[in-house]
């Protein structure tokens, strides 16, 4: 028998046609709608590998059905979705997608600053719906990017990229991280603060850590109050970093001056949520990556990881390497 796989995604078939051609793939039919729970725990009870997407929890009640279980391939850099620990207890390899999506996430991460700066989709928005009556001094008047200090925390290759897009729009570039990056502080100039320095002295404070149980709610209350009064604050990484209700209370209270959002503590974040109806809140659908040329790298990178662990050789990209060890 072939081993098989499950697919919790709709994928081009042109994507997976290598899959099917050595393996039995079953693919969940809906692009845009998560696999139900109970499908995936019946699916995964005798799959050799599983395809997943950040929206599929991994947890470790999932994990203890399947049979025959060898690989869960992420298509994303987080992983944070998955029980690492329960999928290494089993022996099971978990891999991600890092590298293909640097840059492509720090264009929209750069995106999203600049659009929370200048008010760029709210501004989008009144000239639809016609409310532009004339030209007027301060008409959506925003904050200014060019020269202003950034502080990125989470100085991980997307936070590099980041910084290095900072540099040409002559930032000063703080950054907070678990270790020093000497080449970015050699070649791009950014400076390691501690993260109280950061939140004080930026203007635009970009989230870009992973999500762990250290990172969780690191954005909090009191971490909102020591930022700028004229400062954004802009989140990239994981929703659940920042404590979204603090988070709405220092918007509303104008403890700071804005947020720009690509991720959310509860995804897809429904349209009544109290931080949607807030002007000062640029809000996309978590489309950190969603170029067509980096998602389609991305799915590559599972397959390869898939292929490769099915047919005894190492994956490409581990997150779990401890396994090799072994
Ligand atoms: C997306 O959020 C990713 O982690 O790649």
């Amino acid at each position: 028998m072939k081993p098989s796989i499950y697919i919790t995604r709709k994928l081009p078939d042109e994507c997976v046609l290598e899959l099917q051609e050595k393996f039995d793939v079953k693919m969940w039919d809906h692009e845009e709608i998560s696999v139900p729970r109970e499908v995936l725990f019946s699916e995964i009870e005798e799959v050799d590998a599983l395809f997943t997407v950040v929206s599929d929890p991994v947890t470790e009640e999932l994990l203890a059905k399947a049979k025959n279980l060898r690989v869960v391939a992420n298509m994303a850099v987080g992983y944070d979705n998955i029980d690492i620990e329960a999928a290494t207890k089993r022996g099971i390899y978990v891999c991600n997608t890092p590298d293909v999506l640097t840059e492509t996430t720090a264009d929209l991460t750069f995106a999203l600053l600049l659009a929370a700066a200048r008010r760029v989709v709210e501004a989008a928005e009144f000239i639809k719906e016609g409310k532009w009556q004339s030209w007027s001094p301060f008409l959506l008047a925003g904050h200014d990017v060019y020269q202003k200090t950034i502080g990125i925390c989470g100085m991980g290759k997307i936070g590099e990229a980041v910084a290095r897009r900072a540099k040409g729009f002559g930032m000063e570039i703080l950054y907070h991280n678990r270790s020093r990056k000497p080449q970015a502080e050699q070649v791009i100039g950014a400076k390691y603060c501690s993260f109280d320095e950061l939140i004080e002295k930026s203007d635009f404070v970009v989230a870009l850590a992973p999500l762990t149980a250290e990172t969780k709610h690191m954005f909090n209350a009191d971490v909102f109050k020591k930022m700028k009064h004229s400062a954004l604050f802009i989140n990239a990484s994981r929703g659940a970093v920042a404590d979204e209700a603090s988070l709405y209370d220092a918007l509303v209270d104008k403890q700071i001056a804005g947020a720009g959002l690509d991720v959310f503590e509860q995804e897809p974040i429904s349209a009544d949520h109290p931080l949607l109806k807030l002007a000062n809140v640029t809000a996309l659908p978590h489309i950190g990556s969603a170029s067509i040329d980096t998602r389609r790298a991305m799915i590559h990178i599972c397959v390869e990881n898939i292929q490769r662990i099915l047919t005894g050789q190492e994956p490409k990209t581990l997150v779990n390497t401890q396994l090799l060890e072994r």
